[in-house]
C-alpha cells in the first residue's frame, strides 16, 4: 500500500516564534490523537531548525519549501540541500508554480535541485500543474507531462522512490477555487500512467500523488477518497492548527 501523506506549505509567513507556536500546536494535537496518514510540514529555511527540536518524528515530520540547485560555495543568499538535511528536515518541496513562475525555475534547474535533495537523503515533493489557460485550451496532460520528463525521467527507478508528487493546478492555488475531485482523479491517473510508462507499473503503484490547491477540512474527505488522490499539499489551511488537523483527520475512517 502506497503512503498517505498530509503536508502544509507554509510559504512566505510566520515569523520564526508564530511558526515555532504553531509546530507546536500541530505536533500536540497529532500527539493527543494519532493521524491514519504521514504528516508533514514544510517551513521557511529560518525555521527549520528551531521547529527540528520540537516536533515528534512519530506523528510529524518536517520539510523544507526550497533548497538550491548547487551543491555549496559563493551563491551568496542561497541553501544547499545538505544544509536542509542538516536541520533535521528529512522533505523538501520542489517545483512549486510559485517557484517556476516567480523566480524563473525552469524543468533544468529544477532536475539539479532534484539530484542534490536525493543526493543528501532528502525526500521531495515535486509539484507539477498547468494555469488556467493551458487548462482551457485542453493541454494539462501534456503540460504536466513534460514536468515530469523534464526533471524527473533520468532518475533511476530507486531514486525515483524518495519522489512523492503534488499536482497542484495553479488556477487552484489560493483562490478557493478547488479542482473537483473528478478532475483531480482524472489527472492523478494520467499521472499515475506516465509514471508507469516510464518507471514500471510497480513504481507506478507505490508512488504517492499529493493533490494541492485550495484543499480545506470540507473538501479533503472527498478529494482523499478518489482512488489516485493519496494525500494533500496545504497551503492556506495549513496556517492554523485546526483547519490543518481537519484536513488530517479526513484519512480517518
Ligand atoms: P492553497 O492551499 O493556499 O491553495 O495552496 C496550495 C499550495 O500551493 C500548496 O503548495
Amino acid at each position: 500500500m502506497r503512503k498517505k501523506i498530509v503536508a502544509g506549505n507554509w510559504k512566505m509567513n510566520m515569523s520564526l516564534q508564530d511558526g515555532i507556536e504553531l509546530a507546536n500546536e500541530v505536533n500536540e494535537s497529532l500527539l493527543n490523537d494519532a493521524p491514519s496518514c504521514e504528516v508533514v510540514i514544510c517551513t521557511p529555511f529560518i525555521h527549520l531548525a528551531s521547529v527540528a527540536g520540537i516536533i515528534d518524528t512519530n506523528v510529524l515530520k518536517l520539510g523544507a519549501e526550497n533548497c538550491a540547485d548547487k551543491a555549496k560555495g559563493a551563491y551568496t543568499g542561497e541553501v544547499s540541500a545538505e544544509m536542509v538535511k542538516s536541520t533535521g528536515a528529512e522533505y523538501v518541496i520542489l517545483g512549486h508554480s510559485e517557484r517556476r513562475a516567480y523566480y524563473a525555475e525552469t524543468p533544468e534547474i529544477l532536475k539539479e535541485k532534484v539530484n542534490l535533495a536525493l543526493a543528501n537523503g532528502l525526500k521531495v515533493i515535486f509539484c507539477i500543474g498547468e494555469v488556467l489557460e493551458e487548462r482551457e485550451s485542453g493541454k494539462q496532460n501534456e503540460v504536466v507531462e513534460a514536468q515530469l520528463s523534464g526533471s524527473l525521467f533520468d532518475l533511476t527507478a530507486e531514486q525515483f522512490a524518495n519522489v512523492v508528487l503534488a499536482y497542484e493546478p495553479v488556477w487552484a492555488i489560493g483562490t478557493g477555487k478547488t479542482a473537483t475531485a473528478e478532475q483531480a482523479e482524472e489527472m492523478h491517473a494520467f499521472i499515475r500512467k506516465t509514471i508507469a510508462e516510464k518507471f514500471g507499473k510497480d513504481v507506478a503503484e507505490a508512488t504517492t500523488i499529493l493533490y494541492g490547491g485550495s484543499c480545506k477540512p470540507s473538501n479533503a474527505k472527498e478529494l482523499f477518497a478518489k482512488p489516485d488522490v493519496d494525500g494533500g499539499l496545504i497551503g492556506g489551511a495549513s496556517l492554523k492548527a485546526e483547519d490543518f488537523k481537519g484536513i488530517v483527520d479526513a484519512w480517518k475512517a
